[in-house]
């Protein structure tokens, strides 16, 4: 265990081990009536993490980040390899924003047996957008959450909208086996232009940048055009998409807030995955149908 003292943040300790991280919990008050908040996530950490330690600072006396890039989420074809890992700087941006501890364990600790032989089956929802696009993907991802849930034992952990069939996901998991956790979905950060925040745009060249705006201003359309119902929605989207060829669509799909299926009115969501060019963005937004 090593604590760091990122200035101008505070001290960070920092866990990988399960014993640890049990220490590290205990020395700050975990278990004594202190109450803990968990961020997931996978690092190469931005401002929109450092958004949902805020918001998780703001709901407990103990900040825990997890910092693991999980193995059992990456698909064959997806190149775990070469997933960002910043593991200093992202230890100086977790002191900026409150973090007390942050667990960044390395594959054995997590999975002692690889591969795991209990894995959580996301069910139905877990195939289709996203999870058709990437089998497995959302296995993997409940079931480092549940791990992580039962490493750290948090009162609340904290998602965010940008990944929102994760958010549906994992409030469907604590749900249905009734985990002693509240969940909580904090809003997407984005740049300026509208670009939504993500450790993947590092990748894009300047003229996909521009590009991806596409899939933001497909969303805001889509979102305007809410009182002319579904399809007015999935017009004024599509049009956007269709006016940038350098972005391909791997789904457009409007859908309830629970993402079940197609609502005719009142609150739904609109959903884009998309290609620029080997980069794969996802973004999504609130609209309001009437
Ligand atoms: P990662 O992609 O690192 O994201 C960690 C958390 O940050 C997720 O809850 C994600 O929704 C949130 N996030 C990412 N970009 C954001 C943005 N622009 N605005 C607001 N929140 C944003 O999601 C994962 O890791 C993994 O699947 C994980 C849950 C850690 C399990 O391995």
């Amino acid at each position: 265990m090593t604590t760091s003292d990122p200035d101008p943040g505070a001290a960070v300790t920092v866990a990988s081990t399960r014993a640890e991280l049990r220490k590290a919990l205990t020395e700050s008050g975990a278990g004594r009536g202190a109450r803990v908040a968990l961020v997931p996530t996978m690092g190469a950490l931005h401002r929109g993490h450092a958004a949902l330690f805020d918001e998780a600072r703001s709901r407990a006396q103990l900040l825990v980040a997890s910092v693991f890039v999980n193995p059992l989420q990456f698909g064959a074809g997806e190149d775990l390899s070469r997933y960002p890992r910043t593991l200093d700087a992202d230890l100086t941006l977790c002191g900026q924003h409150g973090v007390d501890v942050v667990f960044a364990p390395s594959r054995d600790v997590v999975y002692p047996v690889w591969p795991p032989a209990v894995m959580v089956d996301p069910g139905r929802l877990g195939a289709v957008l996203e999870g058709a696009s990437r089998p497995g993907h959302f296995r993997g991802v409940l079931t480092v959450v549940t791990k992580l849930f039962g490493l750290v034992a948090p009162d609340v952990a904290v998602f965010g909208r940008k990944d929102y069939q994760q958010l549906v996901l994992i409030d469907q998991l604590v749900a249905d086996l009734f985990m002693p956790v509240e969940v909580v979905g904090a809003e997407t950060v984005r740049e300026p232009d509208g670009l939504a925040l993500s450790s993947r745009n590092r990748y894009l060249s300047a003229a996909e940048r521009v590009s991806a705006l596409a899939l933001s201003r497909a969303l805001l359309a889509g979102q305007a055009a809410g009182p002319s119902g579904p399809n007015g929605v999935l017009a004024a989207a599509e049009a956007v998409l269709a006016s940038e060829p350098g972005v391909v669509v791997s789904y457009l799909s409007l859908r309830g807030t629970d993402l079940r299926d197609a609502p005719s009115s009142g609150e739904a969501r609109l959903l884009i995955a998309a290609k620029v060019g080997t980069v794969r963005l996802i973004d999504n937004l609130a609209v309001q149908l009437c």
